[in-house]
């Protein structure tokens, strides 16, 4: 079960999602010791950030959507956090990887240096947050420029190997994966959430105190398995494909998508504390049951252009929806 990005070892491959466990060591222990193959903090930005006001995040049937607004410590103090959280994961051979965001190219360089004082074995480069204004205007994944300007900074500001983190919300994230690669980045989180909108019918206002959030969950998987499928073949990094894994059906999924491992994050507000140990034991089954002995043998299957799948193993819960294939 164990795999490697980066050049760096994954017990599993199931790592917790960046903001879905905050920064707390203790919190991010419990990640490892329950079966992640590597933790991300929460994003980190220079400044300390309050985040935006309740409500931030919801349940809404089909998956979550949030606009928690980045609230974070700062750097300086979340740096803290991090050496306490990568003492205790080391203990369990399992990887940190810190998280940071910024609303200029500059500051993307010196946040990195900032919280490369934890020794975190990544850096992951948050370029496509939704949910907080930037003075750049937009989010940097929006273009291949800006997203390779922020990747080149952050590479010449650490040596720790970097993750950048991409957005669904673009016309081509072949062409934004492409820059990226090409300005030095050692891997690609694949996806970040999509923005989206609840609007409550009795009063006609928006649900989120910000009006607009990041759809995660059930709802993102049929989008987060066409980037990582369009990602993988563009670039040859090393892919950690996040968005709508639940189950270990999802997680084979994602790697057959050509993920080299898979991000786990609303699926632990639906499935509990053992969302990890379950998707992996589910993961393990599947593959004995179908005869492959690792992880490789199902990666990419997506680009090898077998034949279409002949059973539909996960039809979507809608009752009747087969009538619709007549
Ligand atoms: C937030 C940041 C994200 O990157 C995301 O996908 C969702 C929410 C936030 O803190 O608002």
């Amino acid at each position: 079960m164990s795999c490697r990005i980066a050049g760096v070892r994954l017990p599993t491959p199931l790592v917790l999602a960046s903001g879905v466990w905050g920064t707390s060591p203790t919190l991010l222990e419990r990640a490892a010791r329950t079966g992640a193959g590597a933790v991300a903090a929460k994003t980190c930005t220079l400044a300390p950030r309050r985040g935006h006001r309740n409500p931030t995040a919801i349940d809404w049937g089909h998956g979550l959507i949030n606009a928690m607004g980045l609230p974070n410590p700062g750097a300086a103090e979340e740096v803290e956090l991090l050496r306490d959280a990568a003492r205790r994961l080391a203990a369990l051979g399992v990887p940190l990887i810190a998280s940071i965001a910024a609303d200029t190219v500059e500051d993307f360089g010196r946040a990195a240096a900032i919280v490369s004082e934890a020794d975190p074995a990544l850096i992951e480069v948050n370029i496509s947050c939704p949910n907080v204004e930037s003075s750049h205007g937009e989010m940097f994944a929006s273009s291949a420029e800006a997203a390779a300007a922020v990747t080149r900074q952050v590479k010449s500001s650490t040596p720790i190997p970097c993750l950048v983190k991409l957005s669904p919300n673009v016309a081509d994230i072949a062409a934004i994966a492409r820059a990226v690669a090409a300005a030095g980045a050692d891997g690609i989180t694949a996806i970040n959430t999509m923005p989206g909108m609840l609007v409550d019918a009795e009063s006609g206002a928006p649900v989120l105190a910000n009006g607009t959030g990041g759809i995660s969950g059930a709802a993102l998987k049929p989008i987060a398995l066409r980037c990582v499928h369009e990602i993988s073949g563009a670039v040859e990094l090393p892919i950690i494909g996040t968005g709508g894994v639940i189950t270990g059906t999802d997680a084979v999924e994602m790697l057959s998508a050509g993920a080299a491992c898979v991000g786990i994050g609303s699926a632990i507000v639906f499935r509990g504390e053992n969302a990890f140990s379950s998707i992996l034991e589910e993961l393990k089954v599947w593959l004995a049951e179908h005869g492959y002995r690792c992880l490789e043998d199902i990666r990419g299957r997506t680009h090898r252009g077998a034949g279409a799948a002949v059973v539909v193993t996960n039809p979507p819960p809608v009752p009747g929806w087969e009538k619709t294939r007549a």
